[in-house]
């Protein structure tokens, strides 16, 4: 009796996921292994991802085009929480772990399997992603992670899979590990695990280094509709355009680059480099234009639900009954959030220059210093006579 009868391995055409078909059948009795590899713009090709899986031993190859999905409920949710991990990190791995999960838990529904597997390390947060995100889907199935087990360096996993007709890499394999997706790149190992050595410029797509951006400003206009980025200088925009060419006007700029010291679930500490245009630039103009629609209240109260939420996509709780209550108070919070932001991208910033809304609270008269000012000043004394009555007390007493 093998371990599980029919798989459904989440597949990225790499040396691991591949090996994972070989193994699962060989090792540990799997009768059938079907790949699913999920297309979340990462513009890679994926018709040989398709047949090296193949070719690999997998009974049935799949190409889930998820890329709408991506940005309309999971991308858009996020910014309409401001999420960022540790006041740095966009998420852009996190927020596609629990997606590849329910494409794997639909596909096993779909195929009559028994597990899901992945390729996986223990020492990563995404092996928490996907094992928690398909427990919270199905509890019944099972979840298999060969490369948690294994044991086998690089060289061995090489060898095992040429025994099974898996080429070893091509190219020399890059030094780093990659994972990357339409909302950003995540770049880590090498060189980068010193954290005082500086990144080399080749590791960077998305972003252009400062010497190389246009000496020239540039000025754009976000669209928003209930915290949802709509429209990109005055024209509308579909979920996938909205972020593409966000991503190649703000990574133009070289906006977008972030190098921190992050702490995994898992308790180590890990030097990452990310890359994120699009996210990084509508995350500041979403925060911005609440500052001008949301009262005081509850834009304070969002920042604390803001970290519990980043927490919760980095953690590998997107589908957890806190998540889905937060999810609730945020929706909530963005009746209002629509206007535009404009901004101005030059040498690495991108800077809110402006902003306009229907529902703003900004109220001239009562903000202004000119002559139509309408606050009556004269109440604030009393105001603060009140307001301040605890500590002048406390300092009587003193
Ligand atoms: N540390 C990031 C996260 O946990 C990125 C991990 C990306 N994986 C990789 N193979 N580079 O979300």
């Amino acid at each position: 009796m093998g371990r599980a009868k029919k798989v459904v391995l989440a597949y990225s055409g790499g040396v691991d996921t591949s090996v994972c078909i070989p193994y699962l059948k060989q090792e540990w009795g799997v009768e059938e292994v079907i790949t699913l590899a999920a297309d979340l713009g990462q513009g890679e090709e994926l018709e040989p991802i398709r047949e090296k899986a193949l070719k690999s031993g997998a009974s049935e190859s799949l190409i889930a085009d998820v890329r709408e999905t991506f940005i309309k409920d999971y991308a858009f949710k996020a910014i309409q929480a401001n999420a960022i991990y540790e006041n740095r990190y966009p998420l852009a791995t996190a927020l596609a772990r629990p997606l590849i999960a329910k494409a794997l838990v639909e596909t096993a529904h779909k195929y009559e399997a028994d597990a899901i597997a992945h390729g996986c390390t223990g020492k990563g947060n995404d092996q928490v992603r996907f094992d928690v995100a398909v427990a919270a889907m199905n509890p019944r199935l099972k979840i298999l992670a060969p490369a948690r087990e294994w044991g086998m360096s690089r060289e061995e996993t090489i060898a095992y899979g040429e025994r099974f007709g898996i080429p070893s890499p091509v190219k020399k394999s890059s030094p780093y590990s990659i994972d990357k997706n339409m909302l950003g790149r995540s770049i880590e190992a090498g060189l980068l695990e010193d954290p005082s050595y500086e990144p080399p410029e080749e590791i960077y797509e998305m972003t252009k280094a400062i010497a190389n951006t246009p000496d020239e400003p540039e000025y754009i206009e976000i669209g928003f509709t209930k915290g949802i980025p709509t429209t990109l200088n005055g024209e509308s925009k579909t979920p996938i355009e909205i972020i593409s060419q966000l991503n190649q006007l703000v990574g133009n700029h070289g906006v977008g680059r972030i190098d921190m010291i992050e702490n995994r679930l898992v308790g180590i500490k890990s030097r990452e480099i990310y890359e994120s245009p699009a996210m990084v630039a509508l995350i500041q103009a979403h925060r911005d234009l609440e500052s001008l629609t949301l009262t005081a209240d509850v834009s304070h109260y969002k920042r604390g639900i803001e970290e519990t939420y980043s927490q919760l996509i980095y953690n590998g709780l997107w589908f957890s009954p806190l998540k889905a209550a937060l999810d609730a108070f945020i929706e909530k919070t963005q009746e209002r959030v629509s206007g535009t932001v404009r901004m101005k991208l030059f040498k690495g910033n991108a800077i809110v220059v402006g902003r306009r809304s229907d529902n703003s609270l900004y109220n001239p008269e009562l903000a202004t210093y000119g002559s139509e000012d309408q606050f009556d000043h004269k109440a604030a004394e009393g105001f603060i006579y009140i307001w301040g009555l605890p500590t002048r007390i406390w300092s009587q007493q003193k």
